[in-house]
């Protein structure tokens, strides 16, 4: 009688169990690849998230109006939102509060293999990687410019 309640009441454990974890599972979003030990400690320079300059480079930098051949904005739309299906939304804040500054150097730096992401190191110093990045950062925040304070590992 006991062992029977016993194992009913662990029954109703497991699935109780499997019922939470599924939905919770499901509704996470994609993992991000852990960015390499080299970037991983990057970080924008201080008040470069919000810098009318800044942002103002990076914007000429996004729409293919500085020294780089090809624009981001032919691949990741004018305000962030992809041209292509799959892609992340960069107008998402789901998804940039993700981001570390390593992270976002990390990529735009070595681009995403795979992808037809290209790296830009060649292409881009430094401080242009960071003008770019804090000129994308805008587009999860009403096109305004934000301290990257939502940042959430
Ligand atoms: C030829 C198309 C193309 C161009 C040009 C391009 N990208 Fe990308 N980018 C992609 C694709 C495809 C991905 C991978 C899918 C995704 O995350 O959207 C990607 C990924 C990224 C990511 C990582 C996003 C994530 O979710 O992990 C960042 C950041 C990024 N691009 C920034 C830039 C910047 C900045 C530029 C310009 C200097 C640029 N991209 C130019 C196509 C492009």
């Amino acid at each position: 009688m006991i062992g029977e309640k016993i194992g009913r009441t662990v029954m109703l454990m497991i699935a109780g169990l499997a019922l939470a974890g599924g939905p919770a599972y499901a509704a996470d979003p994609m993992p991000l690849r852990p960015v390499p030990p080299n970037y991983a400690d990057k970080h924008m320079p201080a008040g470069w998230w919000t810098d009318p300059k800044v942002l103002e480079e990076g914007a000429r930098i996004y729409f293919g109006q500085a020294n780089v051949p090809n624009s981001c904005s032919s691949c990741h739309g004018k305000d962030g939102q992809p041209l292509k299906k799959g892609a992340r939304d960069l107008r998402d804040q789901k998804n940039t509060s993700r981001f570390s500054d390593g992270y976002w150097y990390w990529r735009v730096a070595e681009g995403v293999p795979k992808t037809s992401m290209k790296p830009w190191k060649s292409l881009l110093t430094e401080e242009q990687i960071w003008q770019v990045v804090a000129f994308t950062h805008t587009f999860s925040h009403g096109g305004k410019p934000s301290e990257h304070t939502d940042y959430k590992p």
